[in-house]
């Protein structure tokens, strides 16, 4: 990447500075935090390390062989305990831990002491299927109480969890369970999607049908065998409420060293073999519990909902282990968002009196294409925050969600991090920072993050580069299991000494950060880089376009050209014309030289299970080419229908 000669999005520069009132309530009020954790970032995490409960205190806060960290050796630590027994000592027995909403519509809402009781259940019925202190636990589960309660029995046990996504098939679930050597797998009968069941039983028999690995399975029966029958294996399966009837309610916990593993997370990336992120103990709860408390403002008065699956990060971090650590009352909810109707978000807030709402940029267009009046008609005043995660919020939506969501009164915190950084890295102070749609903000207080070029060299404000992170942070990831060779290559080989994110970003003259996507998706038309985020976020501040993803495609003259696939809102109709009115349309906004040379108009755009747009496949079919892996697509049949269309658009 070299010069920017067009931040497009720099140009939207208006600002939302914190009310006086938010600033002066915050968990974080005072600007000198900044400089403070600056001058020394270790003794900042230690600040918030201080504030867990550790069974031995560390003695060395950071040691930092680069690429290796640890952080607090020699101190000893349970997850579990900091996210739940702490909580009963102290004053919060009786509050709602985790108040939970089937898709049916069914409700459970679990206490602090009524959680304690369940992982220690938990953790005992894992100890009665023979697993130790070191091993691994594969978990595939829809998001029922169970979820959340198997990832702090297994953090209680000492054992390491690896969380595979519901939604994903059996192979992927094999793929996994192999990498990490499980012996036991937690799942379930099924779960609720959209009114229908997914075979969760069913699919996982054929996927540890070829892992030896898995000795124990445990059983949650959520769904029942009229609707979901499953065959048990004698010896080997087991159904999780007759383990945990006979179990006891009080589990000592072990005493973890802080770099001991608390789990293993796998992402697919955009290419390649699922990477198996290895995180730590002691320096992940203490990443994830101050980013919680400073970014999501968590009071004892909050009910807080992030929408995310536990089967990604954001929900191992922003659903667990990082609210539960602030003692939070979490809203927990199974199924898609629009059943039965399209309000079902919004309902969700207006019954629970959610104060602070986390979601992803991916819902947020897609509320946006169903109209305002949805959540117009629901009670959204007790919200106090609104958060946003997975990809950069275009200005358009960023507004939208402002002022239809959080009716212009409340602070939108835009979050940046990754699986690998475990916490959020950039994003915004709420009482401290005012905020600019598009931009993540500044650092977190402690984190070091730079834009560089291809040499390595730090940018200046307005040229767009590498966004890479100097400094070791608590919640960094360890490794990747069984791969440390690869984990240096991917993220430290490219500037010595430094994590090499993959995205692109540009600082502004304030210092903020604008991400650019990752770096794949940028593309080099006659010499200019263009981000593929910078034409999809003009697209959609046209009325007719409700999503767009925009590729570069081969050009044999200008290198690459941009390509855009486009979703209409409702109420417009996909035409020729359309076409080029928005050809002209992004022309005007960001010059001729980012003029898209095709749209194209599709009812879906491929979307990985976590909203993620798979532009490898889109780049694919408008270049032609046989179609790679899609298995981790959230529909297939989406990149099926494109192709054919684009080939007949083209023909
Ligand atoms: C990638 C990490 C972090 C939890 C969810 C995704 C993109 C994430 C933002 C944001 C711009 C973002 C980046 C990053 N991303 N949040 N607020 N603004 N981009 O975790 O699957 O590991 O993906 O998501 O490209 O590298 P992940």
């Amino acid at each position: 990447m070299s010069i920017d000669d067009n931040p497009a999005l720099l140009s939207y520069t208006h600002r939302f500075p914190p009310s006086p009132e938010f600033g002066a309530a915050a968990n974080a009020s005072d600007p000198d935090i900044y400089d403070r954790a600056a001058a020394d970032p270790v003794a900042f995490w230690e600040e918030f390390a201080h504030e867990l409960d550790w069974m031995r205190p560390w003695d060395q806060a950071l040691q930092w062989d680069c690429p290796h960290a640890k952080w607090f050796l020699g101190g000893k630590l349970n997850a579990s305990v900091n996210c739940v027994d702490r909580h009963v000592e102290g004053k919060r027995a009786n509050k709602a831990a985790i108040i939970w909403e089937g898709e049916p519509g069914d409700t459970r809402t679990l206490t602090y002491s009524e959680l304690l009781a369940e992982v220690c259940k938990a953790a005992n019925a894992l100890k009665s299927m023979g697993v130790k202190r070191g091993d691994r636990v594969a978990i595939y589960l829809p998001m029922i109480p169970e979820l959340a309660i198997s990832l702090l029995a297994c953090a209680r046990i000492g054992a390491a969890h690896s969380v595979v996504f519901g939604g994903f098939s059996s192979e992927s679930l094999r793929d996994r369970i192999m990498d990490c050597g499980a012996t036991a797998l937690i799942t379930a009968d099924g779960g609720w999607r959209r009114g229908g069941v997914v075979q969760l039983k069913q699919i996982a028999d054929a996927a540890i049908a070829e892992t030896p690995s898995i000795a124990k399975v445990a059983v949650v029966q959520r769904i029942g065998a009229e609707k979901a029958p499953v065959q048990m294996v004698a010896g080997r399966d087991a159904w999780w409420h007759d383990l945990v009837a006979d179990a006891s309610p009080e589990c000592e916990p072990e005493a973890m060293d802080s770099e001991d593993t608390l789990f293993i997370l796998y992402t697919s990336g955009s290419t390649g073999k699922p990477k198996g992120i290895h995180h730590t103990t002691g320096g992940y709860l203490t990443g994830v519990y101050a980013t919680a408390k400073l970014v999501f403002d968590l009071k004892d008065s909050d009910v807080y909902w992030c929408t995310a699956d536990i089967g990604w990060v954001t929900g191992h971090s922003y659903i667990v282990y990082g609210p539960l650590a602030n003692g939070a009352t979490c809203v927990m909810y199974e199924g898609a968002p629009d059943t039965p109707a399209k309000d079902r978000f919004w309902r969700i807030i207006e019954k629970h009196k959610v104060t602070i709402f986390y979601t992803a940029p991916t819902a947020i267009r897609t509320f946006m294409k169903w109209g305002d009046h949805l959540p117009n008609a629901c009670d959204l005043t007790s919200l106090r925050l609104l958060g946003s995660v997975g990809e950069p919020i275009n200005p358009e939506a960023w507004l939208w969600y402002h002022e239809t969501i959080g009716g212009g009164r409340v602070p939108i915190v835009d979050t940046w991090w990754q699986t690998e950084t475990g916490h959020i890295m950039i994003a915004p102070l709420p009482g401290i920072l005012a905020t600019k749609p598009g931009s993540a903000t500044r650092p977190f207080p402690g984190i070091e993050a730079d834009v560089v070029d291809e040499q390595g060299n730090s940018l200046p404000a307005g040229r767009k580069g590498y966004l890479v992170l100097r400094k070791p942070w608590p919640g960094m990831l360890r490794s990747i299991w069984g791969d440390d060779e690869r984990y240096s290559q991917v993220y430290w080989s490219k500037f010595a000494g430094v994590y090499l994110t993959g995205d692109g970003a540009v600082r502004d003259s304030d210092g903020y950060l604008w991400l650019m996507g990752r770096v794949d998706d940028i593309m080099l038309v006659a010499g200019h880089n263009i981000s593929t985020m910078e034409l999809e976020s003009a697209l959609v501040e046209h009325p007719a376009v409700a999503e767009s993803a925009v590729i570069g495609k081969t050009h044999d003259i200008k290198g690459q050209s941009p390509v855009a696939f486009v979703t209409v809102r409702e109420g417009f109709t996909a035409s020729h014309e359309l076409g080029e009115e928005l050809k002209k349309f992004v022309g005007q906004k960001l010059g001729a030289v980012c003029r898209p040379d095709d749209i194209l108009f599709t009812a879906d755009l491929p979307k990985t299970r976590s909203g993620k747009i798979m532009r490898r496949l889109l780049r694919d079919i408008a270049e032609g080419r046989v179609l790679g892996d899609t298995t981790t697509l959230a529909d297939p049949a989406i990149v099926a229908g494109l192709r054919d269309k684009y080939a007949s658009d083209e023909g």
